[in-house]
């Protein structure tokens, strides 16, 4: 099981250096790739000029811009949810990135009221994401709320 509640402080202690979003997001990217077992990618896309731009990640090169509803990461910010994907072949609009990713789960980012990013992360294995991953990364995504920039 991921230890969330380290990679909260990691989080907090980085956005002390410094809180440019896109610095704390890229080591964010970074800690949950390293930390997280049966992941193949991990990272955000930005609420950009009406759409979701591709912003710091780990993992293989990805799609670089996703429209309001489309795929699970467009869905998440439409509804302003956390959605977990057990079967990403079983949701429809699916956006494949790598070919090996097969569950996901994506937790929206808020500044002011409006969600500026989204959190994406990738599995290689089915069913990789649980309760305990939705909630970890929901306190992880109120923390940077706090923090950055
Ligand atoms: N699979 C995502 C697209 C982003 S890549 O997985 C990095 C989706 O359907 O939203």
């Amino acid at each position: 099981m991921t230890d969330y509640s380290l990679i909260v402080q990691q989080t907090q202690a980085l956005a002390e250096i410094s809180p440019d979003r896109i610095a704390v997001m890229a080591n964010v990217s970074a800690l949950l790739y390293q930390a997280m077992e049966g992941v193949n990618w991990a990272g955000f896309y930005l609420v950009k000029d009406g759409a979701l731009l591709l912003g710091p990640f780990q993992g293989k090169v990805a799609c670089v811009k996703i429209a309001k509803g489309r795929g699970v990461c467009g869905t998440a910010w439409a509804e302003d949810c956390v959605r977990v994907v057990d079967d990403v072949h079983a949701f429809a609009g699916h956006i494949a990135c790598d070919s090996a990713s097969r569950s996901e789960i994506v937790v929206p980012i808020h500044k002011d009221g409006a969600v500026i990013a989204v959190l994406d992360i990738d599995s290689p294995r089915l069913s990789r994401f649980g309760k305990d991953d939705a909630a970890g990364l929901t306190a992880l995504a109120a923390a940077l709320e706090r923090c950055i920039d």
